[in-house]
């Protein structure tokens, strides 16, 4: 009898997990309304909440208040030159903008600040890689949601476009732009370069793209690089080289990268960056993790020694999944059974939406620099929750394994760049 009760229980918190998940439009269903808080609370989820907290654009999800200042993203733009092709410094210096608006008034600027410590992203123009799905889709909707211009670049312009449909269907008045980049080939980045150069300024680039289930036997891209690492970090690489330009005619610009707590459980192999001797698809996809992660930071020591004033910090999601995510036609659509599955870890999971959060401030906050070293946002529950600064794994700090990965990433790209 005991025996079934449990089992009675736990089918109920399926089927509610399953109920909660189907809304489109993110409001709460009814029936979620009537459950104990204590089993909304394990179901992780209340929509409506998440949206209008998005909607009022009313700081961060669990946020503490922070009070120190820092390099402050979304200033009026100087505006922008002709862009030539190359990347060398020399060429880059002559973009360059002296990184605060000299004609608004400090109260103003205090304005600005404190705007953007509650989360208001009106004004910045920030570049999404696979906005089409996952969190790289969330991300957009909730900058967007905030104010922003989203530039979503995904590799399938039909899957985009339906993307930015479900975007525009929660925000009215979103202002998006669509590119095609498949970030895994560098011929298609070198035509997203082409086509973004002119843009007048870019605040924000945010490298979310990935492959996250890696293939079980190496492949390799159509530049004959390891495909995992092609398409997480080189693809990026050459993006971030190609753009830094037009970041850099933003005045306080910043790369945001996707890492992940997998870099906390692997030994990269620093002398087989491309795999060819040591495949297998963790150590291919957490080494792609640790290069891009180390990268962020590596750019950002670089950056700070020249007269740039773009930054660079990285986020990790937590562990989100698709089948804890709101059900959306064309983007989110996983079947009973991935549901089932993924809610039975609802303790240690949070939906895709939730795993926005720290990519979302991490490209908003003004107080991301406020301390020096590497910086870093992720979950405030390690694995799910509010965003917060987080402790990136040591080996992505560490400048000489940095420098090794860069180089890796010079020789299998052709580009140089910040050396
Ligand atoms: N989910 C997690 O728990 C977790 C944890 C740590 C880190 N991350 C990182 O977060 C990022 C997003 O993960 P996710 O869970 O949202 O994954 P996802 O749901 O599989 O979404 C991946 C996105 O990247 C796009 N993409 C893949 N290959 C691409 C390519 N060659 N060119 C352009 N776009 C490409 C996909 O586009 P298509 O639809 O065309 O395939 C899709 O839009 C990844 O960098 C991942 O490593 C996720």
């Amino acid at each position: 009898m005991k025996a079934l009760r449990g089992t009675s229980t736990v089918l109920f918190l399926i089927t509610a997990a399953i109920a909660l998940s189907i809304d489109p439009l993110e409001g709460l269903p009814a029936a979620a309304a009537a459950l104990p808080s204590g089993i909304g609370y394990l179901l992780c989820r209340n929509p409506a909440k998440d949206s209008k907290l998005e909607r009022a654009g009313n700081g961060w999800p669990g946020r503490e208040p922070t009070k120190a200042g820092g390099a402050l993203a979304g200033q009026p733009h100087a505006s922008g030159t002709e862009v030539g092709k190359t990347v060398a410094l020399d060429i880059m210096d002559q973009f360059k903008t002296t990184g605060i608006n000299k004609t608004r008034s400090s109260r103003q600027e205090d304005e600005l600040v404190a705007r953007r410590r509650n989360g208001d992203a009106s004004g910045l123009r920030i570049m999404v890689t696979g906005a089409n799905a996952g969190i790289g889709f969330w991300t957009s909707l909730q900058l967007a949601r905030r104010g922003a211009e989203v530039i979503m670049a995904c590799r399938d312009s039909r899957k985009a476009e339906t993307a930015a449909t479900a975007i525009r269907a929660r925000v009215p008045g979103a202002r998006l732009r669509l590119t095609t980049l498949d970030v895994a080939s560098l011929g298609s980045v070198a035509a997203a370069v082409a086509e973004l150069e002119r843009l007048e300024h870019l605040d924000v680039l945010i490298a979310n793209a990935g492959m996250v289930h890696a293939p079980s036997a190496r492949q390799r891209s159509v530049d004959g690089l390891e495909l995992v690492a092609a398409t997480n970090f080189f693809g990026h690489f050459a993006l971030v080289a190609g753009l830094l330009p037009v970041l850099e005619r933003a005045p306080a610009a910043r790369l945001v990268t996707l890492g992940s707590l997998s870099t906390l459980l692997v030994r990269p192999h620093l002398d087989d960056p491309q795999l060819e001797g040591n495949y297998s698809s963790w150590q291919a996809y957490a080494q792609s993790k640790i290069m891009l992660q180390s990268f962020a930071f590596e750019l950002d020591r670089r950056l700070q020694r020249t007269t740039f004033t773009t930054r660079a910090l990285s986020t990790h999601p937590g562990y989100s999944l698709s089948g804890r995510t709101p059900r959306i036609a064309g983007v989110n659509e996983p079947g009973t059974f991935k549901r089932v599955v993924d809610t039975l870890q609802a303790p240690f999971t949070q939906g895709k939406d939730h795993g926005a959060w720290p990519i979302v401030r991490a490209a908003v906050d003004p107080d991301a620099f406020s301390a020096p070293g590497p910086v870093f946002y992720g979950p405030r529950g390690v694995v799910k929750g509010g965003p917060r600064k987080a402790t990136p794994a040591s080996i992505t700090t560490d400048p000489e394994v940095a420098a090794t990965i860069w180089k890796a990433a010079e020789s299998a790209t052709g580009i140089s760049f910040l050396g």
